[in-house]
């Protein structure tokens, strides 16, 4: 099973990625935690990734697309994946679906889109604090850990990223509206889209995707989701 979680920087794609993919059992896949982890390797990937990220700009097609598509041949992901951030332009999108029928003779499920106003995402990704070992995003007000500035689940120091400050936060919306937004008309055109109100909080949020989810008729197949199901059922 392959979802999408389809959204504007800081719309919540990360935070409802950590619970739902605890929820349904299937392997989380970020391209932009994909990327900071090549950065911090200083592999190749990441050292061509740096100045486009640092910009707000998108990475080149070709580069996310062979990242993700490895990442997606790993064991970690032999029963699909939660994509959170990619794809990210129709070109990404067309992509994806070839090698899905391709290599894994499988489509995608759903893209769940969490929609939210652009004034709250900036407040958003400025308060924003990360745990550098799970990923896990924090909110210094919306979202709080218990002991502040320490991951909830490691206890790891929290950190900000160079890229939530507000001149290059308001450049990602911007290549948001150019680029990706294209992505919301392209999926509701296949039938796949399931918009989300993110402007809830983060558990209803997360009730109102799974609702939507759990809605999917039984006789779409493999594309069908019961939640709580387990791996195993899930692709029986
Ligand atoms: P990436 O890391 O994917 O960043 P992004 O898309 O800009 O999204 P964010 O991670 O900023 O937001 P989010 O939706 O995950 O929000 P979060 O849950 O953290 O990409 C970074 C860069 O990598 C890109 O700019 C690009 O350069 C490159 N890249 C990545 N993918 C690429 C691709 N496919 N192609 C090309 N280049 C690519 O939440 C944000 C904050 O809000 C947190 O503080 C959280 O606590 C809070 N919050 C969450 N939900 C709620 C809620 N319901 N109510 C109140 N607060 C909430
Ligand atoms: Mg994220």
């Amino acid at each position: 099973m392959y979802l999408i979680l389809l959204g504007a920087p800081g719309a919540g794609k990360g935070t409802q990625a950590h619970v739902l993919t605890d929820l349904i059992k299937i392997a989380h896949v970020s391209s932009g935690d994909l990327f900071r982890e090549n950065i911090k390797n200083g592999t190749p990937i990441g050292i061509e990734a740096q100045g486009y990220i640092n910009r707000g700009e998108l990475v080149p097609d070709e580069t996310v697309i062979e990242m993700i598509m490895e990442h997606l041949s790993t064991p970690a992901c032999r029963n699909g994946a939660l994509l959170d951030g990619f794809p990210r332009t129709i070109y990404q999108a067309d992509a994806l679906n070839e090698a899905l029928r391709e290599h894994f003779k499988e489509g995608i499920s759903r893209v769940i889109y969490i929609k939210v106003d652009t004034d709250e995402l900036l407040q958003r990704l400025s308060g924003r604090w990360i745990c550098p070992v799970c990923q896990t995003p924090y909110h210094e007000i919306n979202n709080p850990p218990r002991v502040k500035g320490k991951c909830d689940q490691e206890g790891a120091e929290l950190y900000q990223r160079d890229d939530d400050k507000r001149s290059t936060a308001e450049r990602r919306l911007q290549v948001y509206f150019n680029q990706t937004m294209p992505l919301i008309d392209y999926y509701k055109e296949h039938g796949l889209l399931l918009e989300i109100n993110g402007q809830q909080p983060v558990e209803k949020v997360t009730r109102d995707i799974v609702t939507a989810l759990e809605a999917i008729p039984a006789n779409e197949g493999k594309k069908s989701i019961m939640l709580g199901e387990t791996e195993e059922s899930l692709v029986a």
